[in-house]
């Protein structure tokens, strides 16, 4: 698992700066990382694809959506498990484990169960007589499931904090940056609030990872983790503007879970971010009208999912299997079309309705999706708007909004 063929390399091979340097721990063995790195950007550049193991079947996991909304990036940091390697940034002598792993370095003897039921694991009828076995069995099993293991420590009863701001937006993205930095200008009171400690810059501030929104309160959740102990941050606001923005859904394809297995707009904006380029061949599999410039803009190949009958590899992809042959790759992006993460809106109260990609806000001409004791606003792509005018609408919904606070329309 560690020290393999990387997946990413840095384009420009002139040395950085020694203050753009550090290192981190993973397994006990250094990684050069840089400063704005992800744990999972400098992961895959050291060649570190598989982090942990799927609870039944005991199959390899890496990262696969790389924006923190699928969980299969879990790794152990300083101590503490089931964090996300993709949302979380690298510090100086970070600690980064593996979890859910049997033994320390080489190959896990559990990974006998995927080739054993290939076909199926029944654990209703398997091994459950004579009770002997049975409980042999159940020993075992209860000691394989579940996430990671405990903590090092306990962890402190997190600090909580209340704020009262004209204006909450949640997503730190394209529309919600671009919302944020039109209220602030306005002079509006504004707490942007985004999940990913990468992703930070002057529209939002701190890592904040809104994990509910509760009309009938009259409150908007987010934990904080970024800082020494964590902080339970509550927010009352005149308006909530939803810029939770949309997620690749998984092609359905034999072996989707392999490591090596990306979200195609994830990669994109990992590259992006990072200035890296992949350092393996690369396969985009979606529709060519998805797939093509993708590839293009990675220096990969396409592929429809029509042409591809398997991803191949053990620990991590090794080639694909299509129609017309094998082809090496070390890695594979899948594209498809964008869901929009709806899912804090329909919390929140706002109707949603189906475009054809995935459920997207309903709102009114001018942004809105919803009152109570705060308005409820939606922009950029949760509200069915494509991700390249997801600014642009971000800044128009936020333009309402200044109207509608000036005017006292609200509350
Ligand atoms: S949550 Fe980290 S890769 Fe999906």
């Amino acid at each position: 698992m560690f020290g393999a063929d990387p997946l990413l390399r840095a384009r420009d091979t002139a040395p950085l700066a020694a203050e753009r340097r550090l290192t981190i721990l993973y397994d006990d063995r250094p990684i050069a990382a840089t400063r704005d790195d992800t744990v999972t950007a400098a992961l895959l550049r050291a060649g570190v694809v598989a982090t942990s193991r799927s609870l039944k079947y005991r199959r390899p996991r890496g990262p696969f959506c790389l924006q923190g909304d699928c969980g299969t990036c879990l790794v152990r940091i300083d101590g503490v498990p089931n964090r996300r390697a993709c949302t979380t940034a690298v510090r100086e002598g970070m600690r980064v484990e593996p979890q859910n792993r049997v033994l320390s370095g080489g190959p896990d003897p559990t990974a006998l169960v995927d080739r054993m039921f290939a076909s199926n694991l029944d654990h209703h009828h398997f091994m459950v007589r004579p009770k002997l076995v049975n409980r042999v069995m159940q020993e075992v099993a209860r000691n394989l499931a579940g996430l990671g293991t405990l903590p090092d420590r306990p962890a402190a009863p997190a600090r909580c904090e209340e704020h009262h701001p004209d204006v909450v937006v949640i997503g730190g993205g394209r529309s919600g940056r671009a919302a944020a930095s039109r209220l602030r200008a306005a002079g509006l009171d504004v707490a942007c609030l985004e999940r990913r400690e990468h992703d930070l810059g002057t529209a939002v501030a701190h890592a904040h990872a809104v994990f509910g929104v509760y009309p009938a309160e009259g409150l908007v959740a987010a934990m904080d983790t970024a800082g020494d102990g964590d902080v339970l941050r509550t927010y009352r606001a005149a308006h909530v503007l939803l810029a939770t923005g949309a997620r690749e859904v998984m092609t359905p394809l034999r072996n989707n879970d392999l490591p090596g297995v990306l979200a195609a707009r994830g990669l994109a904006e990992l590259l992006a971010r990072t200035g890296d380029v992949l350092a393996c061949p690369t396969v985009v599999i979606g529709p060519p009208s998805l797939a093509r410039p993708l590839a293009a803009t990675l220096g990969a190949d396409a592929l429809a999912p029509d042409e591809v009958r398997a991803i191949l590899g053990g620990g991590r992809v090794e080639a694909i299997a299509t129609s017309s042959g094998k082809r090496e790759a070390g890695c594979v992006a899948l594209a498809s079309p964008a869901a929009p993460a709806s899912e804090l809106a329909r919390q929140a109260g706002a109707q949603v309705q189906w475009n054809g990609d995935g459920f997207a806000v309903v709102r009114d001409a001018d942004g809105r999706c919803g009152a109570g004791p705060w308005t409820l606003w939606a922009c950029g792509e949760v509200a069915g708007t494509t991700a390249q005018d997801a600014a642009d609408d971000g800044e128009r919904v936020a333009a309402a909004i200044v109207a509608a606070h000036r005017q006292g329309t609200i509350r």
